[in-house]
């Protein structure tokens, strides 16, 4: 496995990938790997001649920048587990490697075709210009035949397809196939994260809270309406000492809007912990 830092360097290793055909699979990451990200290289290892993974924690979707500072690092420890996973190259870049002063200081505008105007975008305004500014980085500099995205911040996926299958830039990135990965979840239900290493271990017990209310909110879906199910799961979760709601949203899976049934619905919810925000989802 090869560490790379400089851009130039991972285009070359990409450029001879291409001459030679092989299929590469990419998987972006901030790094403070878990299983999560590994059940996401393990998908992109096996399914790919060489598996590309970015751990590079993008100043540029930050919109608070104590979030920022406190962002758990350890590339050591992330360069290990890729290294048992079988990953060939991990790119490892500084914020000024990948970015002009300029790219960092002025906001990149992406048109999500109103995805980002709801939940996380709504909440962390600018938050999708950056991380689509990265992502499409990423996508010019390895070429991946397919990346691979967890479920869990699936408006981040849902805009992450809209940019591939149907913005203007569909036609640079060709057949680049977007890959979403399920949530994975400790043994309590609580959904891995790498905010969950700035939790205490009291924290996630309470924690737990959470998806242990969108599990149950499966149940009431057959006998309660939209509205009601969302209000009982904002209550049941704020209910809890240690948490508080900050938005739970059940929109269509695709369009992201509110719905009325629970057809194609989804449930995202985002819920602060003491200081760490957590975002959780459920289908319905
Ligand atoms: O999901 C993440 O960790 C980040 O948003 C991503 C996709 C790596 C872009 O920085």
């Amino acid at each position: 496995m090869q560490i790379i830092t400089s851009k130039q360097e991972l285009l070359q290793h990409m450029e001879a990938c291409q001459k030679q055909h092989k299929t590469v699979g990419l998987v972006p990451t901030m790094g403070a790997l878990h299983q999560g990200h590994a059940s996401l290289v393990k998908r992109a290892v096996s399914e790919n001649d060489v598996c590309v993974v970015s751990v590079f924690i993008n100043p540029t979707q930050f919109n608070n920048q104590e979030d920022l500072l406190k962002y758990p690092r350890n590339l050591e420890r992330d360069a290990e587990l890729l290294r048992s996973l079988g990953v060939h190259f991990v790119f490892a870049p500084t914020p000024e490697e990948m970015y002009s002063q300029q790219e960092i200081n002025s906001t990149f505008h992406f048109d999500f075709g109103g995805l980002d105007q709801v939940m996380e975008g709504k909440m962390r305004p600018g938050h999708f210009n950056g991380v689509v500014q990265v992502v499409s980085r990423l996508f010019y500099l390895v070429h991946p035949t397919r990346a691979y995205f967890g479920e869990k911040d699936y408006q981040q996926l849902a805009i992450i397809h809209f940019m591939v299958e149907r913005s203007k830039l569909k036609d640079t990135f060709g057949t680049l196939q977007i890959i979403g990965c399920p949530i994975v979840r400790e043994a309590s239900g609580l959904a891995l994260s790498s905010r969950n290493e700035r939790l205490s271990d009291a924290q996630k017990q309470t924690a737990l809270n959470i998806s242990k209310t969108l599990f149950a909110s499966r149940e009431w879906a057959k006998t309660m309406s939209v509205s009601e199910v969302q209000r009982q799961v904002i209550d049941t979760i704020n209910a809890i000492d240690g948490l508080e709601v900050e938005y739970y949203e059940i929109v269509d899976q695709s369009t992201l809007l509110p719905v009325k049934t629970f057809d194609h619905a989804i449930g995202c919810v985002t819920v602060y912990c003491g200081e760490v925000r957590l975002i959780d989802n459920i289908q319905y």
